[in-house]
């Protein structure tokens, strides 16, 4: 299959959809590789180490006109509607629930579009958003430690305290993929850490695989106050699937934290877990609100693009080889999880929360691909 990587045009994104590494896997089993000029220079990938890989380097129409397969890392935006076309198979993170234009531009091109974010296994993980949450739930307690300095608005507190004196709190609403991985980076750096989630079953795992070293509470009204209240650093982590996330965080719970403490909020892209949240960018990330700096970047893996890229890669290249080795239609018949990644397929929408947030007619997968069983 011929396969074309483009290069990201939305502003402030460095990633690019496969590494050298994950090309030369592509080539080796048969496939042309073709990617668009300096796609891959943000995140540190000169063209010549795709050459070196095996693919061949085009300009932008080529890649565009010419691959079966096209991978991407963002939606396509405004000025690459024009190049969606009818056949070709679209393989990136949509977010269309969201973005009514794009789904129309999406129909209306009949391409045939798969979303990572919802290509979700049977035991209902999203192993391609997975990556990207291990990456913001570290960056989180990297950013809250920073923003805690006096330079930058802090108290002036080392997380980690030192001997003979005491380390920083840090609180973390919401124990999933975000909140543990924020948690293993604040350990290290040496804070007291406690976890607030609703489900038993997951603070279970985490008691076990953290052996102690985080307090774990049961996520109430009540007790969220209590934390916030006590935290020099408060990381927003919680997801409910699907929806926005809920406000969990008041006005007033803010206004009795200290001066000078930090509300990470990583749940901003589902529309943030505290009254006071509004998304902001990598090139102005903070605001004040009650003495509180905020830090609420909606696309905080876009601050690494070297490591986001690599995690991207090393979890979508499995779904990239079956499209690219058994053809859509085939590959998603063997994988349900894959299959659940089809958002729009030859003109119409097949992921029914997609239609519903549009008021757009659904139609299941199978009446619009005949979905080839092996
Ligand atoms: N800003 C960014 O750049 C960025 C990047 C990656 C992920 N995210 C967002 O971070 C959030 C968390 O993602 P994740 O992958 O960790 O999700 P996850 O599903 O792995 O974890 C969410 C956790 O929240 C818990 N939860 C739900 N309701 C709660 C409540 N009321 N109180 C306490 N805990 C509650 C769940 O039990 C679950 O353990 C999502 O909104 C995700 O979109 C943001």
């Amino acid at each position: 299959m011929r396969i074309g990587v483009a290069k990201e045009i939305k502003p402030d994104e460095y990633r690019v959809a496969l590494t050298p590494a994950g090309a030369r896997e592509l080539v080796q089993r048969g496939h042309e590789v073709v990617i668009e000029e300096g796609a891959g220079v943000g995140s540190s990938f000169p063209d010549e180490l795709y050459v070196r890989s095996g693919a061949r380097i085009a300009p932008v129409d080529e890649v565009w006109e010419t691959a079966e397969l096209l991978l991407k890392v963002k939606e396509p935006i405004e000025p690459e509607y024009g190049r969606l076309r009818e056949g070709l198979v679209l393989f990136t993170y949509l977010h269309i629930a969201a973005d009514e234009p794009l789904t129309r531009a999406l129909v209306d091109s009949g391409i045939r579009a798969i979303a990572y974010e919802t290509v979700e296994t049977d035991d209902r993980r999203l192993p391609l958003l997975a990556p990207m949450s291990e990456i913001a739930g570290r960056l989180a307690a990297q950013a809250g430690a920073h923003y805690l300095e006096k330079p930058y608005g802090g108290r002036g507190l080392l997380l980690g305290g030192v001997a003979g004196v005491a380390p920083g709190r840090v609180l973390i609403i919401g124990g999933g993929m975000v909140g543990y991985n924020a948690a293993v980076i604040a350990l290290g750096l040496g804070a007291q850490v406690t976890i607030l989630d609703r489900s038993i079953d997951r603070m279970r795992y985490l008691e076990e695989i953290m052996s102690g070293r985080v307090s774990l509470l049961m996520s109430s009204s009540l007790q969220i106050e209590e934390s916030v209240r006590e935290a020099d650093l408060v990381i927003g982590a919680v997801l409910i699937p699907g929806a926005l996330a809920p406000k969990l965080v008041t006005r007033e719970m803010i206004g009795a934290m200290k001066d000078g403490a930090v509300f990470c909020d990583v749940a901003i892209d589902q529309g943030g877990c505290a009254e006071t949240s509004r998304a902001t960018t990598h090139s102005d990330p903070v605001y004040e609100v009650d003495g509180v700096t905020h830090y609420c970047v909606a696309n905080m893996p876009g601050a690494v693009p070297i490591t986001s890229t690599k995690a991207l890669t090393n979890a979508t290249l499995p779904y990239v080889e079956a499209i690219a080795d058994h053809g859509l239609a085939d590959a998603l018949a063997r994988d349900p999880a894959l299959a659940r990644g089809a958002n729009v397929v030859d003109g119409k929408i097949v992921y029914e929360a997609v239609a519903e947030a549009h008021g757009l007619d659904f139609s299941p997968l199978e009446d619009v691909l005949p979905l080839s069983r092996v």
